[in-house]
């Protein structure tokens, strides 16, 4: 039930630390990752493996986009995300070292089904991460990782979505432990960072304030876009995403450097821009490059809205909008990020009067292909 909460969606965001917690829970022994579940897949089949790929739709497709990012760099083995139905019909290349990764919250989604289910007669082996026990998806692969989010009502996910990024972290950790690509020192301090998150979603949450008036003044716009640069990339599709499909506004992600080859040309007085801001400790110096961004569409008359850290301050000049984040290192600002735009799209489709809980056209698990 809905509990005192105005619909399920913002109940269920109001859940996203407890679902970061307990998917955490138990998986973690002396500072390391140890997923009891995982014990299928031994640690010679887990070196291995030489391909990793993650298939799933939607909001699981970025949750997995995410993940690529981290896996790659923990564990050094290749990942690529690919939609469960363009991956299902262009007979992809498989081969028994090669790991499936699917990403459901139902475990029914009737296209990441289908594609499990090819890759398994390919002869590769799957791994589903899912949030509902017992569903199929789980049932026709090899191994499971559960997400603990807890039921999901609201048509759009939310929850789940945190949940299943935190999943595919603690999987890309154990894997560089096994593989030695990742000392135990710095999966150590990887998996404390990873349990400070819910404690950094519980402040992001106490802060929504201003995010919600935003969104309220917001019911006329005609179209947002959405920035993002590394792992923040497909937290600006999740953004745009929510926005679509809660308030039936055009919305678009775009990876920040991609700008410049194109979207530019969309930028005119007025248009309202996200921008979610790398952290200006980050080691490659990506802040600067979408600070730079933000500079360029603000000159073409851009209203730009920045989910930045705490305590940068070089931002401070060239948005119309920050929205603060806690500190965290670079992997863990996505979890944090995504929040304010959950709960940016909630809020301008309730701003709207539409049902947030049941969007127009959409189901809450796609059992037909
Ligand atoms: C968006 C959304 C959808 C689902 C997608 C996959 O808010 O909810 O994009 O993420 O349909 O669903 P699952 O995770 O059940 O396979």
């Amino acid at each position: 039930e809905k509990g005192g909460w105005s619909s399920f969606m913002a109940k269920e965001i109001s859940e996203e630390p407890e679902a970061v917690a307990k998917t955490i829970l138990g998986r973690v022994e002396d500072g390391l990752v140890r997923i009891p579940e995982l014990a299928g897949l031994d640690d010679d089949t887990m070196r291995a493996i030489d391909r990793i790929i993650i298939i799933a739709c939607g909001t699981a497709a970025y949750a997995g986009m995410v993940g690529k990012y981290a896996i790659e760099q923990w564990a050094r083995v290749p990942v690529d995300v690919e939609l469960a139905h363009e991956f299902r019909y262009r007979e992809p290349v498989l081969s028994p070292n090669t790991l499936v990764v699917s990403i459901s919250q139902s475990g029914e989604t009737m296209d990441t089904l289908m594609a499990v289910k090819y890759a398994r007669e390919q002869g590769a082996r799957t791994l589903s991460i899912c949030n509902t026990q017992g569903a199929t998806i789980p049932r026709e692969s090899d191994a499971i990782v559960y997400t603990h989010a807890g039921p999901e009502v609201a048509v759009a996910s939310t929850k789940a979505f945190v949940a299943q990024i935190t999943a595919t972290y603690l999987f890309g950790l154990q894997l560089g432990q096994v593989r030695g690509t990742l000392t135990p020192e710095a999966a150590r301090e990887l998996v404390a960072e990873l349990q400070s998150v819910p404690e950094k979603l519980t402040d992001v949450l106490a802060n929504g304030e201003r995010i919600r008036e935003l969104a309220g003044w917001m019911a006329d716009t005609r179209s947002v876009l959405f920035l993002g640069r590394h792992v923040g990339y497909p937290v600006a599709l999740e953004g745009a995403l929510k926005l679509k499909e809660l308030a039936y506004i055009h919305a678009e992600g775009f990876a920040a450097g991609e700008l410049k080859h194109g979207p530019i040309a969309l930028i005119e007085p007025g248009q309202v821009v996200f921008v979610i801001v790398p952290s200006p400790r980050d080691e490659n110096s990506l802040h600067a490059k979408v600070v730079s961004n933000i500079q360029e569409i603000r000159a073409r008359g851009a209203r730009v809205i920045a989910i930045a850290e705490a305590g940068d301050v070089a931002v401070l000049p060239h948005a119309d909008e920050v929205i603060r984040i806690p500190l965290a290192s670079r992997f863990f600002e996505p979890l944090l990020a995504v929040v304010p735009l959950h709960i940016f799209g909630m809020e301008l489709a309730a701003a709207k009067g539409l049902d947030v809980d049941q969007p127009r056209n959409l189901a809450k698990s796609v059992t037909v292909e």
